[in-house]
């Protein structure tokens, strides 16, 4: 079974955007809460390192939620992901055992947005499902994330080289696969029917919120 947008490419960036700017400490105070000769200066350098590190952080987490914004509801969001999490794992099936180095940096960003996802869901829109008596549905989707986190916990404490790698990311990935494909064909749209439109963007507002604190 092939879902809908499966071989969308994945043209998700890394986009940490350098759009911070430095507040231009300076060292000079000596007040009451001096430190120490020296430490006006160092604790001056140490706050302006923090805005700009705090800045990036942020301005990157803005650009993050304002690209999700326009991506649409909920149910949208949240397919985007899907597709955008199998073409990861299409990335790590296309590697050998040589490229040990790509193998961890894919499996670090699979991981992170994973657990991006799962947040979402889990936060979201599983307890919105419990509240309409779909608890049923919730709970076994619940229970999947658990098996997804475990094939993570495996594919960690196994060497990027090993012989094993890519069948455990194939199986990873049919777990992922058909665990989407129920959300997607099943769970999602027969939920989403039976809320209002005002609901629809509340779970929307959610999903967007969550995502937000775990870009
Ligand atoms: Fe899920
Ligand atoms: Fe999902």
């Amino acid at each position: 079974m092939v879902t809908r947008t499966q071989d969308r490419a994945s043209n998700h960036s890394n986009n940490s955007s350098n759009n911070s700017h430095n507040g231009g400490s300076s060292g000079d105070h000596r007040g009451a809460f001096s430190w120490g000769e020296n430490a006006g200066p160092l604790l001056g350098a140490a706050l302006a390192g923090a805005a700009i590190g705090f800045a990036a952080n942020y301005g990157r987490k803005a650009l993050m939620q304002g690209m999700e914004a326009m991506t649409g509801q909920w149910d949208e969001i949240l397919a985007a992901e899907h597709d955008m999490a199998l073409a990861i794992f299409d990335k790590m099936l296309a590697t050998d055992h040589s490229q040990t180095f790509k193998r961890k940096m894919l499996l670090m960003k699979l991981t992170h947005a994973l657990d991006k996802h799962a947040h979402q869901e889990e936060m979201v829109v599983y307890p919105a499902l419990r509240k309409a008596n779909e608890a049923a549905d919730a709970d076994h989707l619940e229970g999947e994330h658990g098996y997804i986190k475990t094939f993570i916990y495996e594919l960690n404490g196994m060497g990027a080289d090993s012989p094993d790698w890519l069948d455990a990311v194939s199986e990873f990935r049919a777990l992922v696969h058909e665990h989407a494909h129920m959300e997607e064909e099943q769970v999602f749209p027969h939920f989403k029917q039976g809320l209002s439109e005002e609901q629809n963007a509340k779970v929307t507002s959610l999903v967007n919120r969550d995502g937000f604190w775990m870009a």
